[in-house]
């Protein structure tokens, strides 16, 4: 079975990063790339604030922070994850651009690398038909933010060997995290039941049946939400949300998947939430303003 002492993650952005810190902070070299050697950087930088910020708050040894820390190179191109035994991609949840990274990277991974994907909902087998070996790619899918949920969705697609789940399944347990098995569908598990309740917070927004405030509200304190929907999508990334949303929708025919038209406003006026700045909240003050 592959030993896996080198991770690579493609793609700096907060779930890619959140991977690589949680990766390191267990023990593993990380290798974190992104189209260029500025957005990697940004990415550690990034982690290095949220070290820096759990040591203070006495969580994780001022030691340990740096001894993880070192442990992450950025990169702006894809041959260095030749020295990774488990190369993870959390670039864009779009096909076309994951299909592309796929094909780079089969030009240098090793021999018994395994390729794993975090997409959201895109199927793996149809991903694999872009992967180097099928049988040593799959999905795990993590949770925003990663360094905080516990849960990793491990998705085998038809060609997937045990053997590669197993590697998978070790390194899930040696970070800290969670495995939940899915099979190959849309959404696997949790998207499947996440995205359709968030959507649905939108069509109520849009049809004026309640607020921001009471949309979110309602769900915190009569549900025990951590965060309302709406707040969950500014965070989540609104064009994320709807990229998802569209995959269910193309894959199954299903029309109980179809984005609120208010959703696809939104992402249409570059309104993706706390990435832009605004979403349903405003996010230019020290506190998020609902937005209607
Ligand atoms: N990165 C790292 N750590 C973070 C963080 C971030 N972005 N945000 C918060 N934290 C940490 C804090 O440092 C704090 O750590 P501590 O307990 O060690 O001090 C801890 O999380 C709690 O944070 P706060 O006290 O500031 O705030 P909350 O208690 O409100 O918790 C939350 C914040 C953990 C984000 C909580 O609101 C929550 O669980 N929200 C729901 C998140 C969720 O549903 N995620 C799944 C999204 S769906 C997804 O990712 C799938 C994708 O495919 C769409």
């Amino acid at each position: 079975m592959t030993d896996i002492r080198t991770v690579g993650v493609i793609g700096a952005g907060q779930m890619g990063a959140g991977i690589a810190q949680v990766a390191a902070q267990a023990g593993y070299n990380v290798i974190l790339s992104d189209i260029d050697l500025a957005r990697a950087e940004k990415g550690k930088a990034g982690i290095a604030k949220l070290l820096s910020r759990a040591v203070e708050k006495e969580k994780i040894a001022q030691a340990d922070a740096d001894a993880a820390l070192a442990r992450i190179t950025p990169v702006g191109e894809v041959a260095p994850l030749a020295a990774a035994q488990l190369v993870i991609e959390a670039a864009t949840e779009r096909e076309e651009i994951k299909r592309a990274i796929f094909a780079n990277v089969g030009k240098i991974l090793a021999p018994d690398a395994i390729l794993a994907t975090n997409t959201s909902s895109i199927p793996i087998t149809r991903l694999a038909q872009a992967a180097p070996d099928a049988g040593r790619f799959l999905g795990v899918h993590f949770f925003n933010p990663v360094p905080v949920m516990v849960l990793v969705e491990v998705i085998r697609g038809l060609a997937t060997t045990p053997e590669t789940v197993a590697a998978v399944e070790g390194f899930v347990a040696k970070i800290g995290k969670t495995t939940v098995h899915a099979f190959d569908a849309p959404g696997f598990v949790v998207n499947r039941i996440l995205l359709p309740m968030l959507n649905e917070a939108v069509f109520v927004l849009g049809e004026g049946v309640g607020s921001v405030t009471d949309i979110d509200q309602g769900c915190k304190l009569g549900l025990n939400h951590p965060m309302g929907p709406l707040t969950l999508l500014d965070f989540v990334g609104l064009d994320t949300a709807l990229e998802i949303l569209n995959v269910f929708l193309s894959t199954t025919g299903d029309p109980k998947y179809r984005p609120a038209p208010l959703l696809v406003k939104y992402v249409e006026a570059g309104w993706y939430g706390r990435k832009t700045g605004r979403g349903f909240y405003d996010y230019s003050g020290a506190e998020p303003v609902p937005t209607r």
